[in-house]
């Protein structure tokens, strides 16, 4: 279907070029000499712009200039420049109710350029209506460029003590929104934002191949639940570096289906650290290739953290931790096969996904535990190939002993303090 419409696309283009041709030479080489018109759609060099004002948006922070956005949205999806942007003026607030940025666009680029600021309502009885997930959704994007100084605000506090939309009976789990969503959006790039005060997840990173996102400022009060910084799942050859992130919980988070992740230059605190799962919750979960560096840890609950529930199958393999720095940080390496959120009906099972190749270097700093390294793998399956060099963790408190723990554990380790004795060979 995308090639017929190219297909078509190239045809409409033969036709426009065929009729500039046909122009007399006389008119053809004075016209050639004029500036070309920022609307035409047969030229490469220039880029359309839709800026939201010019859509009726109006950016005082109280008017919901939602049906603004998406007008400007269809506009610039349908460009067929091939390089259309949405422009987010600066020195405005813009509210916004849920919403979805939807693909497949013509433009195989649409820069989106938020200079000004966008808000989540902050009254739940907005969202009534509308699906409660999240809350600026992309989907289907291709080539998706969101730069800018701007900022989102999610206004989450009305979410983090009940995430329910409306008061249901005890018991019953609720999730609030997740701020930012990219669902199968390849080659995006994402940088320069400020991000605050997400319902839930900041950014949700889903079926995305090709992402890099950098120089984001994300933050969210540590007491506020469920604001995981960004959510990484079923994606492949994402980067995701110098980045400030301080949330109520796990500062980046790696899920099943990913692959060639690469984390770096993360200062991340407060929060819950740098984890890569929980994997394998009723089934299969498969990651590799993920690889954590030049990364600072301040004041977290966890450092940096593979969990996995019982009875999952799969495997995690081919993953580093290098080069990260601790800053009192609780629990600093962990390795959890028997996770278990607040140890609430959980399983017991002789299947677990399988963890190997996994790489622990210069890694050093202060703990706030005294339990520094934990290795809890699965006694039926056990970790395999697990490499610890150079890491040199204290406690926060002076000359306190610290110590590692292991169950069914293997691999090697060297110029480590304290000393891994607990890993088999
Ligand atoms: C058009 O977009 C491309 C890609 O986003 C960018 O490199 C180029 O500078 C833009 N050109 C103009 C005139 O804005
Ligand atoms: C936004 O505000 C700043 C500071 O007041 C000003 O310098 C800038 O020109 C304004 N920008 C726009 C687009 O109004
Ligand atoms: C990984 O993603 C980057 C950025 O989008 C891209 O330039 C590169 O070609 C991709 N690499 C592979 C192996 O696909
Ligand atoms: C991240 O997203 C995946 C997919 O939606 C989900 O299964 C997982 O629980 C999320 N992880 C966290 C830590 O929220
Ligand atoms: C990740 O880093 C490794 C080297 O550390 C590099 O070989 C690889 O290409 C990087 N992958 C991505 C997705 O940037
Ligand atoms: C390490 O990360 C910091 C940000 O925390 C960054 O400023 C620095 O350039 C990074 N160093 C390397 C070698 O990537
Ligand atoms: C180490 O991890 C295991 C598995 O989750 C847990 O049961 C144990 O309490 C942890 N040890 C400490 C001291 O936190
Ligand atoms: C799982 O095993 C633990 C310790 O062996 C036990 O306390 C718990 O009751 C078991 N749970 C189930 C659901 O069988
Ligand atoms: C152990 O893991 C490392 C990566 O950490 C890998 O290079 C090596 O090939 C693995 N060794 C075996 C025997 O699989």
């Amino acid at each position: 279907m995308v090639g017929n419409a190219f297909y078509l696309q190239d045809r409409l283009a033969a036709i426009i070029i065929f009729q500039v041709l046909v122009i007399p030479c006389s008119l053809l080489s004075f016209s050639a000499n004029l500036p070309v018109s920022s609307s035409s759609s047969s030229s490469a060099a220039t880029n359309n712009s839709y800026n939201v004002i010019s859509y009726g948006a109006v950016g005082d922070g109280t008017t919901d200039d939602s049906k603004a956005f998406m007008k400007a949205w269809k506009a610039c999806c349908e460009d067929e420049t091939h390089n259309s942007a949405l422009v987010i003026p600066q020195n405005r607030t813009f509210l916004l109710k849920p919403l979805q940025f939807s693909g497949p666009c013509k433009s195989s680029n649409i820069h989106f350029k938020l200079a000004g600021k966008i808000v989540a309502p902050n009254k739940k009885q907005d969202w009534i209506g509308s699906h409660i997930n999240a809350w600026l959704t992309f989907s289907y994007v291709n080539g998706l460029v969101i730069t800018g100084d701007g900022q989102i605000d999610g206004q989450g506090s009305a979410w983090w003590s009940h995430p329910c939309l409306n008061h249901l009976h005890p018991g019953i789990t609720c999730k609030g929104p997740s701020a930012l969503v990219f669902y199968r959006c390849n080659g995006l790039l994402l940088s320069g934002i400020t991000h605050r005060n997400s319902p839930r997840v900041h950014i949700i990173l889903s079926n995305c191949y090709d992402a890099v996102i950098s120089n984001l400022r994300i933050t969210a009060p540590a007491t506020s639940p469920n604001t995981d910084g960004i959510n990484v799942s079923g994606s492949r050859n994402v980067t995701v570096k110098d980045t400030y992130i301080g949330t109520g919980d796990d500062c980046i988070a790696v899920s099943g289906g990913s692959s060639f992740v690469n984390i770096s230059g993360i200062s991340c605190g407060p929060g819950h650290g740098i984890s890569i799962g929980a994997l394998g919750k009723g089934g299969r979960d498969q990651a590799e290739e993920i690889h954590v560096k030049n990364c600072t840890l301040r004041g977290t609950m966890t450092g940096v953290r593979i969990k996995s529930w019982q009875g999952g199958t799969g495997y995690a393999r081919k993953i580093s931790f290098e080069k990260i720095k601790l800053i009192d940080v609780n629990n600093p390496v962990i390795i959890d096969q028997f996770y278990c959120p607040r140890q609430i009906n959980c399983q017991n099972s002789t299947s677990a996904v399988e963890l190997s190749d996994i790489r622990y270097t210069s890694i050093s700093g202060t703990s706030g535990t005294d339990q520094v390294i934990n290795l809890s793998c699965s006694r039926s399956h056990g970790c395999t190939n697990i490499s610890i060099e150079r890491v040199y963790i204290k406690s926060t408190t002076p000359g306190k002993r610290v110590y590692a723990k292991c169950i069914n554990a293997h691999g090697t380790w060297s110029h480590t303090v304290p000393d891994v004795k607990c890993l088999l060979p």
